[in-house]
């Protein structure tokens, strides 16, 4: 007998996720130009012992091996995303072939393996001209980003059946303009929020586009990181510090995407910084596309409380350092790190954010498939004598969310897959190759990969569809 709070629906997909600066490498091959994380990276100071994506896995030249391994463990699908520079260099004008025989080859390699491919065409590496005519806060770079989808879609269309169109769009336009912990590394809040309500107009533009490229079969999706925030206490002021940290994560988003509004106390909230005044008539239309399926990340929850009088903030939000906040005009929020498990990242481990996440879009977006893109923790992974890797932390963070995810789909929510980040150790952003978040181990002197005892673990999920004793 099968135990059913144990057991997955039948046609889950299983899969991991990567995304292109972290895992490619080739940064100067075959035309591609330079991004905004290929110039932040190489800029002193801005990455853990200036780590850059030069080489990263070298999964542009390993790729087939890398699929191989996906099928060796069980996976039935894989989420990757495309280097808008790899194929279309500077960010204007025609697409560059072998860029695209790159990803056609990739998404061949999968479909000849049975793994469906999960495309996102932004995960955070915008072209470095583009950022130079202005960036994320810019209204151009929305309408460029319409004309990539076109060529990406028109190439890979006929073979990619899911799509998404932009990954965390939080931390591009807030750690990206905001803080400046990821790039382009600028520090201004109010371009941190003009470049949020371009990259929603850029996910309404090319969902647009999508559409009408694409074959009707298709799904477009969008991968949000919504915060799961809970208050310190259940004080008034620190409800209300909940309510302004749900507002800039989570609503600037989900409000124009799935709402077609940017809800009144997130305008409120931010008045001094901007009068929103680039939300052009007829931008939130545009922006509110109909999808097939919602794509959520989850990680860690926010607790936050209310600063009263002249205490100093102190900020543990997880999102690294800065003298500058990614949250615009919430400087009198705290962020606190709440006691028990972390993860290498400092992330505290508490699953239940993904149950409430899971449950909240139900909610909100009733009849919208859910799909969890990205989860997974980062530790310090080494090699044992006998050439194997143990990461038994690592199982049990997984197996705990699991049991989040099944919890979520006994109360109503339609979750359809999961999507465990990384498949590979890879380039974590500012913090360089030191966290490893690959269930698959990488030495980045051989490229050697040694699956970790944690993908076989979720490869035998993948194969029964029971969580593993
Ligand atoms: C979110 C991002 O999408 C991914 O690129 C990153 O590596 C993971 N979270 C872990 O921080």
């Amino acid at each position: 007998m099968t135990d059913p709070s144990v057991r997955f629906p039948t046609n889950f997909l299983w899969g991991t996720s990567t995304a292109a600066y972290q895992v490619e490498g080739a940064a100067r091959e075959d035309g591609r130009t330079p991004s905004i994380w290929d110039t932040f990276s190489h800029t002193p100071g801005k990455t853990a012992g200036g780590d850059t994506g030069d080489i990263a896995c070298d999964h542009y030249h390993r790729f087939r091996d890398d699929v191989a391994l996906m099928s060796e463990l069980g996976m039935s699908g894989y989420r990757f995303s495309v280097s808008w520079s790899r194929v279309q260099p500077t960010g204007r004008g025609p697409a560059v072939q072998r860029g695209l025989d790159f990803y056609r080859s990739l998404v061949d390699e999968l479909l000849a393996k049975g793994i469906t491919p999960l495309l996102t065409l932004y995960h955070w590496d915008l072209p470095q001209d583009l950022e130079d005519a202005g960036g994320w806060p810019e209204r151009n770079t929305a309408y460029r980003f319409a004309d990539y989808a076109l060529l990406v879609a028109e190439a890979l269309g006929d073979r990619v059946q899911m799509w998404t169109t932009l990954n965390e769009p939080w931390c591009s336009a807030f750690l990206g303009y905001g803080s400046g912990v990821h790039a382009p590394g600028r520090t201004d809040p109010a371009d941190a929020l003009r470049a949020a309500h371009h990259l929603n107009l850029a996910h309404g533009l090319s969902t647009q586009v999508l559409r009408e490229t694409l074959p009707a079969s298709a799904r477009v999706t969008v991968s949000l990181n919504p915060a799961a925030v809970r208050p310190h206490s259940d004080s008034e002021a620190d409800k209300d510090a909940a309510r302004r940290i749900d507002a800039l994560a989570t609503r600037v988003f989900s409000g124009p995407m799935l709402h077609g509004a940017y809800d009144e106390d997130l305008l409120a909230d931010t008045a001094r910084l901007t009068d929103w005044s680039f939300v052009r008539d007829g931008d939130l239309a545009a922006i509110q596309q109909p999808l097939d399926g919602l794509c959520l990340n989850y990680y860690t929850p926010s607790v936050v409380s209310a600063v009263l009088g002249d205490k100093v903030v102190e900020r543990h939000d997880g999102h690294g350092d800065s003298t500058h906040s990614p949250w615009p005009a919430a400087d009198r929020v705290a962020f606190h790190q709440p006691p028990g498990e972390q993860t290498e990242m400092g992330w505290s481990i508490d699953p239940s954010g993904l149950t409430d996440l899971l449950l909240r879009f139900s909610r909100e977006a009733p009849g919208l498939p859910l799909y969890v893109t990205e989860n997974g923790a980062a530790y310090d992974d080494k090699m044992d004598s006998d050439g194997r890797v143990h990461d038994p932390e690592r199982i049990s963070y997984l197996r705990r969310h699991f049991h989040a995810i099944l919890k979520a789909i006994d109360e109503g929510a339609d979750v359809r897959g999961y999507f465990l980040w990384s498949l590979l150790d890879n380039f974590e952003w500012a913090y360089g190759y030191g966290k490893r978040f690959g269930t698959v181990y990488v030495d980045f002197e051989t490229q050697q990969r040694t699956p970790k005892s944690s993908a076989r673990w979720y490869a035998e999920l993948a194969r029964t569809g029971e969580i593993p004793a």
